[in-house]
């Protein structure tokens, strides 16, 4: 049913027409009105699909009507017809610029009053849908952004088990170590993004070890110097996995001419995780007095990320079995943390991690390993 509004002052103009309307339109619902306010007032309350409107009338004009009407946010899509003396030239003129959807000579004939609804209903009818069209599509893209971060997420989190499954066996170690990072970043005041980019890139410090040899990385028994040099390379060869994503990536969108915009940019763009997932890669083994590996680094020389990593890392596998040992007791872990607060761990961040500590307790008991998969034997936690 459409809602249509007549206006005009004529009571006898306004009773012809709703003879012949209700005559002739079942799928119209018609309302007759006077006064012009009253009209405005209906319009706020009512979706009206169009208004047809006498100019002279009581109080404003038809014309000032029609101008309210557009810039009104609520009726602004309503098509107005206007109704003029048939020489009114400049009347004709003024009411198209205001938006006019069509113009009527007076007096009235009923059949051409129809013949000029339908069309502009028709034309409303056509824009209302074009409207839900473009609603839908910009939900729809909403969505894909939505799926898009999340497989994301998922592919993310999915290396970083690959990567822990070859030599840990704990694929939720990976995943204890972004929270835990994320627990104690949010001790230290760090924004909102920064959490949740945390989150993602911790869990894949250790992707390097995909290119550490079977010999080494499965290796029982502790490593030979020799040995050590290679289980080291994982944290360069980490950083380059993650690091070049775009020399990777480019090509295959130019090969196969890519053309969704939003995996596009998703794949072109650098991606902030992945290069806070770089850096954590590469320096998740620095220590804070310098001692570490790959470079050396001492202190606030060391990306703040891998700071934090680090202390997770270090307390989960201080609690997890290993491959090589059992877990230890928390106290007993948080002790030989305690010792080597300054000389491996970053003294801050570990007293943020102590603060922590209720919601690493709730992360370890939600990702808690459900078996050991591995036979307990004897070896260097790497
Ligand atoms: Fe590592
Ligand atoms: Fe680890």
């Amino acid at each position: 049913m459409k809602r249509i509004l007549i206006l005009d002052d004529d009571q006898r103009m306004l009773d012809a027409l709703r003879r012949t309307l209700h005559r002739q339109t079942e799928d119209w619902a018609v309302t007759f009105m006077r006064h012009p306010e009253a009209a405005w007032e209906a319009l706020q309350k009512t979706p009206y699909d169009a208004v047809v409107t006498d100019v002279r009338l009581p109080g404003i004009s038809g014309l000032e009507l029609l101008d309210r009407i557009r810039q009104n946010e609520r009726t602004k899509d309503i098509p107005v017809v206007v109704l003029t003396g048939l020489n009114d030239r400049d009347l004709k003129a003024k009411a198209l610029e205001l938006g006019a959807a069509d113009l009527l000579n007076k007096p009235v004939e009923a059949g051409q009053l129809i013949a000029r609804l339908r069309s502009v209903l028709e034309a409303k009818t056509y824009q209302d849908d074009l409207r839900a069209t473009n609603t839908s599509l910009t939900e729809e893209v909403r969505r894909q952004d939505a799926d898009l971060a999340q497989s994301r997420m998922s592919i993310v989190c999915r290396l970083g088990m690959a990567a822990e499954f070859r030599d840990e066996a704990t694929g939720n170690h990976v995943i204890r170590v972004g929270c835990y990072s994320r627990a104690i970043a949010a001790e230290m005041g760090m924004s909102r993004s920064f959490l949740e980019m945390l989150l993602l890139a911790a869990p894949l410090h250790d992707i390097g070890k995909i290119g550490i040899p079977d010999g080494v990385l499965l290796k029982p028994g502790p490593l030979s110097d020799d040995e050590w040099v290679i289980m080291k390379r994982h944290c360069e060869i980490g950083e380059r996995i993650l690091r070049e994503q775009s020399k990777v990536v480019v090509p295959l969108i130019d090969w196969y001419a890519v053309e969704s915009s939003s995996i596009k940019s998703a794949l072109e763009n650098r991606d902030p995780v992945l290069d806070m997932a770089a850096t954590i890669a590469l320096t998740h083994h620095e220590k804070w007095d310098g001692g570490g590996y790959p470079r050396g680094l001492v202190g606030e020389a060391i990306p703040f990320e891998s700071r934090i990593v680090a202390v997770a890392d270090v307390f989960d596998a201080l609690t997890s079995n290993r491959p090589y040992r059992l877990a230890r007791p928390e106290e007993e872990a948080l002790s030989i943390m305690e010792d080597t607060m300054g000389s491996h761990l970053d003294p801050r961040v570990h007293a943020a991690f102590i603060r922590a500590l209720p919601e690493v307790h709730a992360v370890r008991d939600r990702f808690a390993d459900d078996a050991i998969v591995f036979p307990h034997t004897e070896g260097a936690s790497r």
